[in-house]
């Protein structure tokens, strides 16, 4: 289907080319003056110089071509020579008649379906995730989302950070504790341990001691280099010990991404293309991309346009290591020899832009990627706490994402008692829709800001149930569940008119909210922007609940009209659900 705003704007270029104007002029907008109209057109003004002509003039040739129009209800030229314009209700009823009738509430597909790698989340392995792997993830999940809805096909990569230094820190400081173990007995020949020496919380201990000792101790740091290297060559103990840190770190994060409805359909990790490396750089070199420096091997990317300096992409470090940036550049060849992506989306903090724009020209100049595939950054701002710094649990540590969570769970469910009175049989119950309330609070709480920028943890905020929440959406459609399932109940024929005109303001307002949903879920993908999905459905709940408060729903005595209201109460839910499925969480039952 078409855009509601464009076939308006239609109408209104028709009359402007019948009062023998340019079409042109009749761009149409939502009005800024609600208390005055619903849309406007400024194009009188703008086209006043070209006819010379008073705007006031040309407003009045265009509204007399729109006596009779099906479109608007009223058309109204006003000093200086602006058009207010009002919707005629019948047109809009059977525009939402369309969109209740179409698959995706006549979403257009797109002309060419894209092909999508998208690269979120990125958890470090074994080192605990924190807030900014939770804003990848929580970002990510949704951009994912809201690009399937529009119809393209899209890869979800973990893309773990699973082979730098870390590793060998972790590894160095087993070695330390116990070394008795025979992964690190080299003349070792038989069937290494099973069981892995270790569990998930002694492995989130380690690995910050082994990070603090390194910064201490030179020699310990020497240690983990060397161990990190031999893991890198392919020291079978120190493999057999890597998969066991993958293993027990992989089971705990699938964990936590599923009490986030984070679901990635690939999880590779740096470690992946390690091999593919040295084939990679043989090409660098042997194209003439990259030289040495310095005993490094890069590649210039630096640009003459360029008004800030970008450095050279470093490929190999002087001693051969390779780097963040080689492993980057091998997947990207990966991703293109395996999948060919039409585009890659990386969703990662923003104080990485420079890296990946070294990246990215890189990848461009020595031609990993085609000529047209769209490399693309979304970088994210930081998560701060209260006191306008960096998100902190209440001891002052980095924040385990596992306890934000349950923390913000538990926060729910004490609300949600002290609220009711619940029964003993009721409270497993409880505890399921606290949880799913917690994660809508998370999530919108994030996915409400611009995604760039900076934004403040505020739980008190965001689990409260008034508001720009996650609570508030849901409590809007359980309450419009509730409504449904009591009109099922009445004992009555019901009718089926499907949706009907507006007769009061408040409904039409709410049709006009639900006739905007094409085209936000359009500028949502284009703009790869969540927060605009929360900004619809704040105001979509808002005039839902203005026409609920309005209306006697169950109690309306002509069933025609009643039936409407249920149509429309009908298809309020399911975009409210819709768009909260694109940003990851879902609604209970009741609440
Ligand atoms: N593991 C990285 C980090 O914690 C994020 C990975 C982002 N993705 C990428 N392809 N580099 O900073």
């Amino acid at each position: 289907m078409k855009k509601l705003l464009d076939l308006i704007s239609e109408e209104m270029m028709g009359a402007f080319e019948a009062a023998g104007y340019d079409r042109e002029l009749g761009k149409v907008t939502v009005s800024n003056r609600p208390d005055l109209c619903e849309y406007q057109c400024n194009g009188a003004m703008a086209g006043a110089k070209t006819y010379h002509k008073a705007p006031i003039m040309i407003a009045k040739d265009v509204a007399e071509k729109c006596e009779g129009s099906e479109v608007f209800s009223s058309v109204e030229a006003v000093n200086p020579g602006f058009l207010n314009l009002r919707l005629n209700g019948k047109f809009l009823g059977n525009y939402l008649k369309g969109m209740e009738k179409e698959d995706k509430f006549g979403l257009p597909k797109p002309e060419k379906p894209l092909k999508i790698v998208i690269d979120y989340g990125g958890p470090n392995v074994a080192k605990p995730l924190h807030v900014g792997h939770l804003r990848s993830a929580v970002i990510g999940e949704s951009i994912k989302r809201i690009a399937r809805y529009n119809g393209h096909e899209v890869i979800g990569d973990i893309h773990l950070g699973d082979w730098g230094l870390q590793m060998g820190l972790i590894i160095t400081e087993l070695k330390e504790r116990k070394p008795e173990l025979p992964f690190f007995d080299e003349s070792f020949t038989g069937e290494y341990p099973k069981e892995a020496p270790f569990t998930i919380s002694e492995l989130e201990e380690i690995y910050p001691t082994a990070s603090a000792r390194s910064k201490e101790d030179e020699a310990y740091k020497e240690k983990a280099m060397e161990a990190t290297f031999k893991l890198q060559s392919g020291v079978k103990g120190y493999r057999a010990l890597w998969n066991h840190i993958i293993a027990v770190s992989v089971s705990d994060l699938k964990k936590n991404y599923e009490n986030l409805n984070v679901e990635f359909d690939l999880w590779k990790g740096e470690s992946d293309v390690h091999d593919l490396i040295p084939d990679m750089v043989e090409y660098m070199k042997r194209e003439g991309y990259a030289h040495e420096s310095e005993g490094a091997l890069v590649v210039d990317v630096k640009e003459e346009t360029d008004t800030k300096e970008i450095p050279p992409c470093m490929i190999l470090k002087s001693d051969g290591a390779s780097l963040y940036n080689t492993t980057d550049l091998a997947t990207i060849r990966e991703r293109m020899e395996k999948i060919n992506p039409d585009q890659i989306i990386y969703v990662v903090d923003k104080r990485q832009e420079l890296y990946f724009t070294q990246v990215f020209r890189c990848a461009r100049k020595t031609k990993l990627v085609k000529h047209d595939t769209l490399l693309t950054f979304v970088g994210f701002g930081t998560m701060n706490g209260k006191d306008g710094k960096p998100f902190k649990t209440r001891q002052g540590g980095v924040m385990r994402l596992e306890n934000l969570l349950s923390d913000i769970n538990e926060q729910m469910y004490t609300k949600m008692i002290t609220n009711h009175e619940i029964p003993e049989e009721s409270k497993e119950e409880a505890k399921g829709i606290a949880a799913m309330v917690a994660l809508a609070a998370v999530k919108y709480g994030d996915l409400s800001n611009q995604a760039s920028k900076d934004y403040i943890f505020d739980v008190e905020r965001f689990t409260s149930f008034e508001g720009d929440t996650g609570p508030y959406i849901l409590y809007t459609i359980v309450r419009i569940k509730s409504i449904l399932n009591k009109y099922d109940a009445l004992e009555k024929e019901k009718q089926d008119t499907g949706i009907r005109e507006p007769e009061g303001e408040a409904e039409k307002e709410l049709m006009m909210s639900l006739a905007g949903f094409i085209s936000m879920m359009q500028t949502a993908w284009e703009e790869m922007a969540p927060h605009k999905v929360c900004a619809y459905i704040y105001d979509l709940a808002n005039a839902f609940n203005h026409f609920y408060h309005e209306t006697k729903i169950l109690q309306e005595e002509d069933e025609e009209k009643q039936a409407g209201y249920i149509a429309l109460l009908k298809l309020t839910k399911e975009i409210l659900e819709t768009c909260i499925d694109v940003l990851g969480f879902a609604a209970p039952e009741r609440m």
